[in-house]
């Protein structure tokens, strides 16, 4: 049996395995199955202060893609697909009871439901901050304000933020405003992720989630329409490696800041791979989508034996262990000559 417990900086939690900020996470009941499947935490569905980016959800679409880039149909989904999305925010009515409600249900699972922002301006995303921590976790107990949600290029209802400095502005603006647990969740979309999670680490973010899906484009070699007729959102397992090459090169630079890893997990061992790169905890959307929320207990279950395997006995154990394995590329000793695996 491994230790599953994970401290996440000020969050203690039961598991690494949490629900990330989806439409699987935007209902009542669509939480609920979360936390009863065993996630250690759900992160709610974003919302912000624009109700254009609620609309924006009417105009949603999602489409799969199977291995060879062919469009899957929903029913037909093996869960190994490839997830090209629009997605929008949550509608703010009844929302922040709604937290309320799921957060006392996830305490009696010894669990945790964490509230969302997805960006638009600072002032009002700070104004949400502090209406979700009202009184302290009476509604959430963290607060996980994503600053670089893809569709922020594609329209303005929310804001895909680049550069460090503004980063730490927005991570500022929420800090000021909230005392509870602060998620900064910083896009892939940027030169230096890790820059970003510098800034935001310094302007008073307690916890850094990291990478948020890229931006994604998909045309039918033979009609000549994009798949989805417009620009998206992409994830999905090929992006797995550069999600771990950004935590692990931020746990590398910067071991104190607490790391959670997001974009491309979808097994235990994957989970395990983004611990062994420095995060203490996963979020995960698409294998939700793809499988139900029952899968995420399937996941718990599972790492606990992928970790005993890797001869870890505990979570803490495995942060970062492959990153203190690795070596810079100055420091790998020359073969005689180069080799050429492809002629063997
Ligand atoms: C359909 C869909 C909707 C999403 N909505 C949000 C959102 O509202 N807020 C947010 O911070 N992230 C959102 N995300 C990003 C996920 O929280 C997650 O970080 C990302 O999908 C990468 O994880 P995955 O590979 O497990 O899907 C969304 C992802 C998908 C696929």
């Amino acid at each position: 049996m491994t230790d599953l417990t994970t401290t996440v900086g000020p969050l203690r939690l039961k598991n690494p395995v949490l629900a990330a900020s989806s439409e699987a996470t935007m209902t009542e009941e669509g939480i609920l199955g979360c936390l009863d499947a065993g996630a250690g935490a759900v992160v709610a569905k974003s919302v912000n202060e624009s109700p254009a980016a609620a609309r924006q959800l009417h105009i949603a679409d999602y489409a799969l893609l199977g291995a060879t880039g062919e469009p899957v149909p929903w029913p037909h989904r093996t869960g190994g697909e490839t997830l090209l999305c629009r997605s929008g925010l949550a509608p703010l009515e009844g929302w922040l009871a709604m937290l309320e409600r799921t957060q006392v249900y996830a305490r009696g699972l010894g669990a945790h439901v964490i509230g969302s922002i997805t960006v638009a301006e600072p002032g009002p995303a700070a104004d949400l901050a502090r209406e979700m921590a009202r009184e302290m976790a009476r509604v959430v107990p963290a607060v996980e304000v994503n600053v670089g949600a893809p569709h922020g290029r594609e329209a303005g209802a929310v804001r895909q933020v680049t550069g460090p400095e503004t980063v730490a502005r927005y991570t500022r603006a929420v800090r000021d405003a909230v005392d509870v647990p602060l998620i900064v969740k910083l896009p892939a979309q940027t030169d230096s992720p890790r820059a970003l999670a510098a800034a935001a680490r310094d302007a008073g973010a307690d916890v850094i989630a990291m990478i948020g899906r890229f931006n994604g484009f998909w045309p039918d070699p033979v009609t000549s329409e994009p798949v989805l007729g417009s620009w998206g959102a992409v994830g999905g397992p090929a992006m797995l490696p550069v999600s771990l090459y950004w935590v692990s090169k931020t746990f590398a630079a910067d071991r104190r800041t607490p790391l959670i890893g997001t974009n491309g997990a979808r097994t235990a061992a994957d989970v395990a791979r983004f611990l062994l790169s420095g995060a203490r905890a996963v979020e995960l959307a698409s294998v939700v989508l793809l499988h139900g929320p029952g899968v995420l207990g399937d996941l718990v279950r599972d790492l606990d034996e992928v970790l005993a395997a890797g001869g870890h006995t505990r979570v803490a154990d495995a942060v970062g262990a492959a990153v203190d394995r690795s070596r810079a590329y100055a420091d790998i000793p020359p073969r005689d000559r180069p080799p050429r695996p492809w002629e063997d």
